[in-house]
């Protein structure tokens, strides 16, 4: 398509949300985070009373599931059924049962083809767990964000947020399809004594050795 990609993969809470906002807005690029789509589809079936667990049925579900995907300026827009979650999908529910629902391969299927969707329209900076190994396995760009795992619980706890990250990235990194790990061709940046500041300088340099 001509468009450009980045990746940043890396487990929950290790700061790569922060570093690839701050790189959409240095660079002027789109920016998408496939975790909220993820948590979109959680939260409709968590709505629903539909079992998380039970993959069939949330196949299931996803089939009668309109999702709409775009954007707006550099952000990236989602709705469930014509709704906007918002802060909902931050929910301690949303977050213990994400990893199942992302575990469903029709639903990374179907997912993967909205993120893939988006280089039709602009180059993009999009975070995930496998964005560089799955989604764009072609770019040269690929940053792989890591930390300490008290260091990433402790960023949870600080804001409050019930969340299990190493009960997420164990859950994320078995799964079959599509599991989380470091790319090929994708550099590893450890996050744990950075400051936003010295995170972004670190991923800036990686990109241009990259390019
Ligand atoms: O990035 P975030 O923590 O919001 O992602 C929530 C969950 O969505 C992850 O724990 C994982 O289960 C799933 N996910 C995924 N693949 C991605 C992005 C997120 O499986 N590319």
């Amino acid at each position: 398509s001509g468009h450009v990609a980045i990746a940043i993969d890396g487990p929950a809470a290790s700061g790569k949300s922060t570093i690839a906002r701050e790189l959409s807005k240095r660079l002027g690029l789109v920016m998408v985070n496939s975790g909220t789509m993820y948590r979109a589809v959680t939260w409709k079936v968590v709505k629903d009373g539909i079992d998380a667990e039970n993959p069939a049925a949330v196949a299931e579900a996803l089939e009668k599931m309109n999702l709409q995907c775009g954007v707006d300026g550099l952000d990236s827009t989602l709705t469930v059924d014509g709704i906007d979650p918002g802060e909902e999908l931050r929910s301690q529910e949303v977050n213990a049962h994400v990893s199942h629902v992302a575990a469903v391969p029709e639903v990374r299927r179907h997912l993967v083809d909205l993120q893939r969707s988006y280089l039709q329209h602009s180059d993009v900076i999009m975070e995930g767990r496998d964005i560089g190994s799955a989604v764009f396995p072609d770019t040269p760009y690929k940053i792989y964000v890591d930390a300490d795992p008290s260091v990433r619980q402790g960023r949870r706890e600080a804001i409050g947020e019930i969340d299990s990250v190493t009960d997420r990235d164990r859950k994320d990194s078995q799964r079959e399809t599509d599991p989380l790990k470091v790319a090929d061709g994708a550099r590893v940046l450890d996050n744990s004594g950075h400051t936003v500041e010295t995170a972004v300088e670190a991923a800036l340099e990686i990109l241009i050795q990259q390019g």
